[in-house]
C-alpha cells in the first residue's frame, strides 16, 4: 500500500473538453476511412441465384421472365455473369411478389419499434437488418433513429457528428417547430430505405419535452412522434424506429407510435432482469399518463427475440428458460446467433445484408443471414397482419356508410 502514489484530483472540465474533441476527431477519421474510397456506402448487387431466391422462383423461371421483358435483365459482368442492382432487384421482387405488397388505398404503413432499455443488446443491428431485409422483400421503408448516439444513422452511411442537422432529426417535432416528420426525411444509399437521422443534439429532446408538458395546455409529450408520422404513414409500407438504451421521453414516444414492438434480448441474467424492469416502468408511466387523459394504447404484437445467442454457453440455456417462462408465447422461436460475420459487418458500419460474397464466403454469409432472414419473414407476416386489420376497419366503415 505504501508504494501507491497519491492521486491528485486535477482533471478539470477543460481537460475533459480536450479529450472529448480528440475522441470525436479520431472517431470521425475512422468512420471516414471505413466508408472510403468515396466516403459513401455502396449498396450490394445480386446474382441470378440470389435474385431468384428473393423472388421465390427458380433460376429458369427468372430467365424466362427476363427474356419475356417482364423483369429488368441486369448487367453482364465479367465471366458472363449477370448482376442486378439493388433497385433492379427490388423492382423484380415487387413484380413477382405483388400479392405480398401493401394496398395503399386500404392500409397505412405499419410502425415497428425496436426497444429495450439495456444497452448493447443489439437493438440497432436488429432494426437495420429488419429495414434492409424488408426492403429486399419489396417494401418501402422509413428508418427513424431516435437514439442521440446515432448508430442507426451511421449504419445508413450518414455520420451523426458531422453530417446531421437539427432539421434532419425528430428534434423539430419535439420542440414544436414542425408538426410533420416529412421535412426531416432523407434518401439513403439503399434503394427503398429513407432515413430520419439522429445526432447528439437530440439529447435536447429530454429537456424540451418535459418543459413543454409543464407549460403547454393539453400537450401530450408521448404523442409527438405518433402525430408527426401521420402525414407519411401512407407513403411507407413499414416504419422502423430504433431507440436509445433508456426509458426516455423519446423512447416512450417511439413505443406509443408503434403498431408492434420487437425486443432483442440476449439470454444473459442481467439483460433478462433489466427487461422486466423496462416493461414494468413503461406500463407504470403509461398508466399514470393515460389515466388522467382517458388515452389508451394497444399493440398488435410484442415479440421478444433472443439475440447474440452463444449456443456453446451453458448459462444461456438456463436463462433462455427463464425468458420463456417470463414472456411465454411472446418469445419467438427464431434466435439470432452470435456470429463473427455479424460483428465484423458492424465493424464496417453495415449489417449482414451489406456484405457480399466477394468479402465473405457465400456459405458462411448464408449461415449468418439465415436467422435474420427468418426474423424478417416473421416480421413481414406481422406487418401483413397490421395492414389486414387496417383494411378490415376501412372496409367495415365503407359498408356502414
Ligand atoms: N448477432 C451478433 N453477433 C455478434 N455480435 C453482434 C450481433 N449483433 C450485434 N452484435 C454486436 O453487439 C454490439 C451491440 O450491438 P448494437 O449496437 O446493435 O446494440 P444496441 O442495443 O443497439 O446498443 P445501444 O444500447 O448502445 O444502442 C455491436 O458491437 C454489434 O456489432
Ligand atoms: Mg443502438
Amino acid at each position: 500500500m505504501t508504494n501507491i502514489p497519491p492521486l491528485v484530483p486535477e482533471i478539470g472540465f477543460n481537460e475533459l473538453k480536450v479529450v472529448s474533441a480528440n475522441a470525436l476527431d479520431v472517431i470521425s477519421q475512422v468512420r471516414s476511412a471505413m466508408l472510403a474510397p468515396e466516403a459513401r456506402k455502396r449498396p450490394p448487387t445480386f446474382n441470378s441465384a440470389q435474385l431468384a431466391e428473393l423472388c421465390g422462383i427458380d433460376k429458369s423461371r427468372l430467365h424466362y421472365l427476363v427474356k419475356k421483358g417482364g423483369l429488368p435483365g441486369g448487367t453482364q459482368g465479367s465471366g458472363n455473369r449477370r448482376a442486378w442492382t439493388l433497385a433492379e432487384t427490388r423492382q423484380c421482387v415487387r413484380t413477382v411478389k405483388a400479392d405480398r405488397l401493401r394496398d395503399p388505398t386500404l392500409s397505412p404503413g405499419a410502425t415497428i419499434t425496436v426497444a429495450n432499455f439495456k444497452g448493447g443488446v443489439s437493438k440497432t443491428t436488429t432494426a437495420a437488418a429488419l429495414a434492409q431485409g424488408l426492403s429486399l422483400r419489396g417494401h418501402k421503408v422509413l428508418a427513424i433513429d431516435t437514439d442521440p448516439q446515432g448508430s442507426f444513422t451511421t449504419l445508413h452511411g450518414v455520420l451523426p457528428d458531422t453530417e446531421v442537422s437539427e432539421e434532419q432529426t425528430i428534434l423539430p417535432l419535439c420542440s414544436g417547430d414542425a408538426t410533420s416528420i416529412k421535412s426531416a426525411i432523407q434518401k439513403t444509399y439503399w434503394d427503398g430505405i429513407d432515413l430520419v437521422a439522429a445526432a447528439p443534439l437530440l439529447f435536447n429532446a429530454e429537456f424540451i419535452l418535459p418543459s413543454r408538458q409543464k407549460t403547454e395546455k393539453n400537450f401530450a409529450f408521448w404523442r409527438v412522434l405518433d402525430e408527426g408520422l401521420t402525414e407519411v404513414r401512407d407513403e411507407y409500407d413499414v416504419i422502423i424506429i430504433d431507440t436509445p438504451p433508456a426509458l426516455s421521453y423519446i423512447t416512450i414516444n417511439s413505443l406509443i407510435a408503434a403498431d408492434g414492438v420487437i425486443m432483442p434480448l440476449p439470454p444473459n441474467a442481467l439483460d433478462f432482469a433489466s427487461s422486466g424492469q423496462f416493461w414494468s416502468l413503461f406500463t407504470e408511466v403509461c398508466n399514470s399518463l393515460f389515466e388522467s387523459r382517458g388515452d389508451a394504447k394497444n399493440f398488435s404484437f410484442v415479440d421478444v427475440v433472443l439475440s447474440r445467442v452463444d449456443r456453446a454457453d451453458v448459462v444461456s440455456t438456463a436463462v433462455r428458460e427463464w425468458i420463456v417462462s417470463a414472456y411465454g408465447s411472446k418469445v419467438l422461436s427464431i434466435e439470432i446467433p452470435k456470429t463473427s460475420v455479424a460483428a465484423s459487418a458492424s465493424a464496417e458500419f453495415g449489417t449482414v445484408y451489406d456484405l457480399d460474397s466477394s468479402t465473405v464466403q457465400a456459405k458462411t454469409l448464408k449461415r449468418a443471414r439465415d436467422a435474420y432472414d427468418q426474423l424478417v419473414d416473421h416480421v413481414e407476416m406481422q406487418i401483413g397482419g397490421v395492414w389486414a386489420h387496417s383494411a378490415q376497419v376501412v372496409r367495415s366503415m365503407m359498408a356502414d356508410a
